[in-house]
């Protein structure tokens, strides 16, 4: 297999900078093109015989490095390297996501796995995302019953119900409003959501030119840093009035089970390392997982063939391969790796659970599919390799940065025949092996992968089931071609807007 090296080869000297950007891996199955970035410094690189190459669009073979190799690879690449606007607003890596590979990130790690998004974790929230998914059925049919001619916008609907079920999970209850001290004033659900996520969103792709000039960050950039700190300032507010307010709910004796209750027991953390954790999972639950079911939705709408007769088409309970497991690189899988069977069963009138959702491959597909070709997020955070090591056969020294390019991969013709095609089919028919599942890469890899893929396919697989199982798809005329995206987490930039027919089951 091959992927692709981008950049311009370069030294580091006293006075002149010049990035390495490097090349991709192939990792037994999975592919994922690495674009390494050397950090600028005044002392140059030490002689590399196996440096990576530099010339732009060199291609060159990576098939020998192993699965196995690139996850023993993870403790030398593990540390996050963020940019200064994700420095602000993550309080310089006081949380699971930005932290640096080490106990901090272990410990909490395994806090928000045990708390809500661990295996066993996630049945305590069942309820909680049935509610979800029925609150949005309602909904739909309201609107449609309104005015049937008048197309739907499907993220005001999802956005409103996941925020709900991110509140309630992190912590504890879905707030209608807050007081919020440093504004002097209640704030309704939606100046939270806005604080809380839209903001951060945008923040977080500011660029502050400096990131990529190390030796001139002494010279002032005032409006980007007017912008990043009023912004992390007025999330912090609101987050320590959210939180403030379930203290004093714990203080009535109302525990409920939730992450910030579970923080609070585990007595471990600071204040400040408490409320970042805490808006960790809230802007995390509230935000891929739309981004996803938004570009699934759009796509089935699209291409209404795929929708009813194909998702729920289930194999039989007995067939093994579609049970859930848990792969080494500690993403959650369903196997695939058979055919469509000649003779499935159709859910019909059966309303699609979680329990379904092993027995659905084509449900499966159509999800991984949507990963593939809409990664939710195209680049994976920057990573900075701690100690000299090796990748991709490559001498890799300490002190480079990494960047995963998802995106890159994922439409890479070599990789995908027509990459630009949304074809689900690419992932049935036991064409693929168990890892190719996860050749998209979505979810990351090795001890960083995302902590949420199980509770994103819970939510997104059940909800794009029922989603047709309920209402016939159409897009509205004219947007069909409207794939941009905008944001750090590839939203669409166009809102999907849909006209539903209810198919006549509720
Ligand atoms: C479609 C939805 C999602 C996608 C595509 C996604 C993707 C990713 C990726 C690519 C990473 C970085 C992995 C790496 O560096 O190798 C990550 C990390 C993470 N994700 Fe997700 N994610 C999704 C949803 C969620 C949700 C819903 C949550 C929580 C509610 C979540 C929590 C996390 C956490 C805590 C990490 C940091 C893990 C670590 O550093 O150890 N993610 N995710």
């Amino acid at each position: 297999m091959e992927a692709f090296v981008s950049g311009g080869a370069g030294g580091v000297g006293a006075a002149a900078v010049v990035g390495v950007f490097v090349a991709a891996a192939v990792v037994g199955g999975f592919v994922a093109a690495v674009a390494l970035a050397e950090r600028a410094g005044v002392i140059a690189p030490r002689k590399r015989p196996n440096a990576p190459p530099g010339q732009p669009g060199l291609n060159i073979s990576l098939s020998s490095l192993k699965l196995k190799a690139m996850v023993a690879k993870f403790s030398s690449i593990s540390t996050r390297k963020l940019s200064k606007a994700l420095t602000v607003l993550t309080r310089d890596k006081s949380m699971v996501a930005t932290s640096d590979y080490g106990d901090f990130h272990k410990m909490v790690k395994r806090y928000v796995m045990s708390s809500t998004l661990g295996t066993s974790a996630q049945k305590k929230f069942r309820d909680t995302r049935d509610m979800m998914i029925n609150n949005m059925l309602s909904t739909f049919h309201k609107l449609v019953k309104d005015d049937p001619h008048v197309p739907l916008i499907f993220r005001d609907v999802f956005k409103d119900e996941l925020f709900r079920l991110s509140m309630i999970q992190s912590l504890g209850e879905d707030v209608s409003s807050v007081y919020v001290d440093e504004f002097g004033r209640d704030i309704s659900k939606e100046e939270i959501y806005n604080a809380t996520v839209t903001d951060m969103m945008m923040c977080a792709i500011e660029v502050d030119w400096r990131d990529f000039f190390s030796y001139l960050s002494w010279v002032p950039n005032k409006s980007f840093e007017t912008r990043v700190f009023t912004a992390e300032a007025r999330r912090t507010a609101v987050m320590r009035a959210l939180i403030k307010q379930q203290k004093e709910r714990i203080v009535r004796g109302e525990a409920k089970i939730c992450y910030l209750d579970f923080l609070l027991a585990e007595n471990t953390l600071t204040d400040e390392q408490l409320t970042m954790l805490v808006w960790e999972e809230l802007i995390e639950a509230a935000d891929t997982t739309l981004v996803a079911t938004e570009w699934a939705m759009y796509e089935l709408a699209k291409n209404p063939d795929k929708q009813a007769r194909n998702i729920c088409y289930s194999v039989p309970a007995h067939s093994w391969h579609y049970q859930p497991k848990r792969f080494l690189l500690g993403v959650f899988l369903v196997m695939p790796g058979t055919a469509l069977p000649r003779n499935p069963e159709v859910c019909g009138d059966e309303t699609v659970t979680e329990e379904h959702l092993p027995r659905l491959p084509y449900l499966n597909a159509v999800f991984h599919e949507t990963l593939r070709r809409h990664s939710p997020v195209p680049l994976i955070p920057p990573r900075f390799v701690h100690e000299d090591t090796k990748l991709a056969g490559y001498d890799v020294p300490a002190g480079t940065e990494m960047v995963i390019n998802l995106y890159g991969c994922n439409m890479n013709k070599k990789e995908w025949e027509s990459p630009e095609e949304w074809v689900p089919e690419r992932f049935t028919g036991g064409r693929l092996e168990v890892a190719d599942m996860y050749k998209t890469m979505a979810f990351g890899a090795g001890r960083r992968a995302c902590a949420g893929s199980l509770q994103v396919m819970h939510i997104a697989c059940t909800a794009i089931a029922r989603f047709v199982q309920e209402f016939g798809w159409r897009l509205t005329e004219g947007d069909e071609e409207k794939v941009d995206t905008v944001q750090f987490t590839a939203y669409k930039l166009h809102p999907l807007h849909v006209h539903l027919t209810p198919r006549g089951r509720m």
